[in-house]
């Protein structure tokens, strides 16, 4: 996809379609002197004033007002990119889009068709194979009906290891790797990748089937699967239930993202069909982009646990960038243990729109976290708050958002506006990416968050105020820290609560008397805790300082734990990916 369309080539496939096609492949036309006219897609209307003109090669609406060309028009109904209606344009005439540099290797567009007819198999497994009966009776038991499983797509992959394989053998084994439907173990034996589940056929905005999630509907682990990313599946980017949701709402308003495939379909069932999923990662910047060319406003509604408040968190940092504009993030927290799924069928729609109407907006949340367990009437709390917020906000563009924040905040920390935004620096908003159109859209962004670095002596601050945090870390975490050379007093505070798991601060310090660390400890234990430590947070903060750590340190770790350097540096990565 990479690599710019040459202008010339853009010219000539304009030239070469005809609006009349395009929009009459979409919305019904009819022939209205030099005009075709319909009902306007973007607007709910009973008389139509839509127009498309073949002369000027331009659509318009005396209705709402929305207008442009073919391009523009794929834009706004297919929800795609410039670069991406130019591609569908292209093949609609049967080009290829020439690419000037940057080139890739071709996508292999060829698995939108294996894709597509696995998607059929599965779809008829669940109406007649002899394994339907339980997935059938386990789809009821959540409460959904053969209709919302007929919209979403619903199959079945049933018991034994080539349903697939078989059905697709034509398609010749590689093609079926490539699409991610059957997998090839170390010794060279396939098999399908998905087993005896319920499948959720996923989507892309135009209705092509790129992947699918699997969950189990009897006995069995993981709970669920999903294919694995391939040439036309980025999980990055892609989000479950998107064109569903467009197809059930022509004009969306907002969306809402959920965490699973199962809350998406079961509100929907419930008539909010209005959102959408992640597909078993975390929301990043590229899922913001894609939902902010749909709507203007996208709430975030994770289930009511450790994970859930962890991934909300996660989802600011990964929206900042890209809150400009008219541009609204809020946030739902569910009661403990709740996921949207049990909330709505437990609660009620009516219940269920309130909470989303009642959403708190970004600026709300991200002040709100940030000042969890602060003292705002202590001078420390306040810098400590500023300090917290400013490597955010320098993610954030200039625009609204941004001065509401900033102006919040000097009036909590009474450091003024001006200081906090010259402290958070310019902001690289995203947004200028999108003024040469033909600019592909940008590359899938890791969310670039730098958080503080957590230094040592703040861990072993927190553990000694809190000695049982320790037990909070899994055990791979206690084991790099209890090795970590850098700082040998934090290493054998560490190891000593290994072995010690009841040792309280008293213990702790009373182990040190007349060792070497003892007056280090005494300071830290008569010292203040500013921040009420979660463990959640020292969790996350011990696992950063892990990867952060000079690697020298952790060599020395892994050498005495009997890892490999590469196990160990993976691990602390994926733990920090998880944050
Ligand atoms: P959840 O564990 O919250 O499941 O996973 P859920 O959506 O509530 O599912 P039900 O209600 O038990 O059926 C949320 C999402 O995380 C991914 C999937 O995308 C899932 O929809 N996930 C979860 C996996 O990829 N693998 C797993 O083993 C579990
Ligand atoms: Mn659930």
């Amino acid at each position: 996809m990479a690599g710019l369309i040459p202008q010339s080539f853009i010219n000539d496939l304009i030239a070469r379609v005809d609006i009349v096609d395009v929009i009459g492949a979409r919305v019904q036309l009819k022939k209205a002197g030099s005009n075709h006219k319909g009902l306007c897609p973007f607007h709910n209307e009973k008389t139509p004033s839509f127009n498309v003109n073949p002369d000027r090669q331009f659509y318009h609406c005396f209705g709402c007002e929305a207008h442009g060309t073919a391009i523009g028009f794929l834009m706004e109904y297919d929800g795609l990119t410039f670069p991406e209606a130019i591609e569908a344009l292209a093949s609609s005439v049967g080009v290829t889009v020439p690419r000037e540099q940057g080139r890739e290797p071709p996508r292999d567009t060829s698995l939108y068709e294996v894709l597509e007819s696995a998607d059929l198999e599965f779809r008829r497994w669940l109406r007649s194979n002899e394994d339907a009966a339980g997935a059938v009776a386990y789809l009821k038991s959540r409460g959904l009906t053969g209709e919302i499983a007929r919209d979403f797509g619903i199959g079945l992959a049933p018991e034994g290891w080539d349903g697939i394989k078989r059905a697709l053998s034509s398609f010749g084994e590689q093609k079926l790797i490539a699409a991610g439907l059957v997998v090839k173990n170390e010794k060279g034996r396939t098999y399908d990748r998905f087993r005896e589940r319920i499948i959720f056929p996923i989507r892309d905005t135009r209705g092509r089937v790129i992947g699918f999630g699997g969950r189990v509907y009897g006995a069995g682990e993981p709970k669920y699967i999903n294919s694995p990313e391939t040439d036309v599946f980025r999980k990055g980017r892609e989000l479950y239930g998107l064109y569903e949701a467009r197809r059930a709402q022509r004009r969306l308003q907002s969306v809402l993202v959920v965490e699973g495939y199962m809350d998406v379909v079961a509100l929907a069932q419930h008539g909010v069909v209005n959102s959408v999923a992640t597909l078993g990662t975390a929301i990043g910047q590229a899922h913001f982009e894609t939902l902010y060319r749909h709507v203007d406003l996208v709430v975030c509604c994770f289930d009511g646990d450790e994970a859930g408040r962890g991934a909300a968190w996660k989802a600011v940092d990964a929206a900042f960038p890209v809150l400009s504009g008219t541009r609204q993030l809020k946030f739902v927290f569910l009661p403990e243990g709740e996921d949207p799924d049990t909330i709505i069928r437990s609660r009620g729609r009516e219940h269920f729109q309130e909470l989303v109407d009642q959403a708190m907006p970004v600026g709300e949340y991200f002040v709100a976290h940030l000042e969890e367990g602060l003292d705002l009437d202590k001078a420390d709390g306040r810098a400590l708050l500023s300090e917290l917020a400013v490597p955010h906000i320098g993610r954030l563009p200039n625009g609204a958002l941004r001065r509401v924040i900033v102006d919040g905040l000097a009036e909590r920390t009474g450091i003024d506006a001006a200081t906090l935004d010259r402290a958070a620096g310019q902001s690289h908003a995203t947004d200028n990416a999108r003024s040469d159109p033909t600019e592909p859209f940008p590359e899938v962004d890791q969310p670039s968050r730098r958080p503080l670095k957590p230094s040592g002596s703040q861990i072993l601050f927190e553990i000694v105020k809190d000695p049982e945090l320790i037990a909070v870390l899994d055990s791979e975490t206690q084991v790099a820290l209890a090795k970590d050379a850098d700082t040998s007093l934090l290493a054998d505070v560490a190891s000593y609560l290994l072995e010690e798991p009841e040792a309280d601060t008293g213990t702790l310090l009373a182990r040190y008397v007349g060792h070497e660390g003892h007056d280090q400890l005494a300071e830290f234990a008569a010292r203040p805790l500013l921040l009420p430590t979660r463990a959640g947070d020292f969790a996350a903060k011990v696992r950063r300082y892990i990867v952060d750590m000079d690697l020298t340190a952790s060599s020395r770790a892994a050498e005495q734990s009997g890892w490999s350097m590469d196990d160990l540096r993976r691990h602390a990565q994926r733990r920090q990916e998880m944050l």
